[in-house]
């Protein structure tokens, strides 16, 4: 059961955290009741709330964390708080049911781009993360900068499979450690587009195709880089650039011959509640399901 927010957020070509939180408010419950109908499941059969706590926009993360403790402490249900970049990493679980860490997670979405650790301990490190501009806001960014329209990310993917990802040679950005940055490519693309008076078709493709092999690259150069240093058995690409065809396919091609790589499905790479419940079941497995039937402080701090 998915409730897209795309068509409410196009016409600013970016999310209102505002209207997000209003959607959220208006369509949070009859969501759970379609999705609990649609499974054929009743409350009965629930045995506990999963939510996310964070990372993510303060109005829709009290939107879902109100309504996560309304319905724990009606039902007298425990309230297990899961963090969101984590739950991209535990979506692999779809793809295996035994995966177990450690494993090294890429984490791409449109607010992070994290390289995690999940340790043998069940602890989560982030060993990398963006100094400016993450994954998906680049896509975004650069969508724009190309006359695409919102949601950047899908719309870049589509065109550059019409382009030559080696027409613009962009920079591959550098950032010490493990880090990523992506604002200089985002301005390498702006200026190459400002030295056309008009885009021709095939030059925005080949801008798009060229533009996306740039992050790509930059992504799996940095996650080969942690895996040179410290190898993981397995390795997680979530979040919702993980969508992108190219990342996918590279990302096989290049960490294939390293670890075990695993990539969930499209549908399972975007923000959804699936991953948020399996990492609550890795949280429980973890430190057992909660004895009282509503914790006053679940760890839902939000972080
Ligand atoms: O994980 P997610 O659904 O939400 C956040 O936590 O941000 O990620 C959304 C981001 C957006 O920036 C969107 O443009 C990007 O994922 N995205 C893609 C693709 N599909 C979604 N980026 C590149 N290629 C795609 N196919
Ligand atoms: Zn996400």
């Amino acid at each position: 059961m998915i409730r897209s927010q795309d068509a409410l957020h196009a016409p600013y070509g970016g999310v209102v955290p505002e209207l997000a939180a209003r959607a959220h408010l208006q369509t949070l419950v009859p969501v759970i009741e379609r999705a609990l109908d649609s499974a054929g499941s009743r409350w009965e059969q629930i045995d506990g709330i999963a939510v996310t706590r964070g990372p993510g926009l303060i109005g829709c993360l009290l939107v879902g964390v109100n309504v996560g403790q309304s319905i724990g402490w009606a039902r007298g249900l425990p309230v297990i708080g899961v963090s969101h970049l984590a739950a991209h990493v535990f979506a692999g679980q779809f793809e295996d049911v035994n995966l177990r860490p450690p494993v090294l997670g890429l984490v791409v979405s449109g607010g992070h781009s994290d390289l995690i650790r999940w340790q043998p301990d069940g602890s989560i490190d982030v060993v990398g993360r963006t100094r400016d501009d993450a994954a998906g806001e680049a896509f975004d960014k650069g969508a724009r900068i190309l006359g695409l329209p919102f949601p950047g990310g899908p719309a870049i993917d589509r065109l550059a499979q019409q382009g030559d990802p080696r027409a613009f040679k962009f920079p591959r950005p550098r950032a010490p450690g493990f880090d990523f940055s992506f604002s200089g490519v985002k301005t390498a693309l702006l200026y190459e587009v400002r030295k056309h008076r008009e885009l021709s078709e095939p030059t925005r493709a080949d801008l798009a195709a060229s533009y996306q092999e740039a992050i790509v690259d930059a992504l799996l150069q940095r996650v080969e880089a942690a895996q040179a240093s410290e190898p993981a058995p397995v390795i997680v690409v979530g979040g919702g650039v993980a969508r992108n065809r190219r990342l996918r396919e590279a990302a096989a091609e290049r960490l294939g011959p390293l670890a075990r790589v695993i990539i969930p499905a499209p549908e399972l790479c975007t923000d959804n509640a699936a991953m948020i419940g399996a990492a609550a079941l890795v949280e429980w497995d973890r430190r057992g399901p909660d004895p009282a039937p509503f914790d006053a402080d679940p760890g839902l701090g939000f972080g």
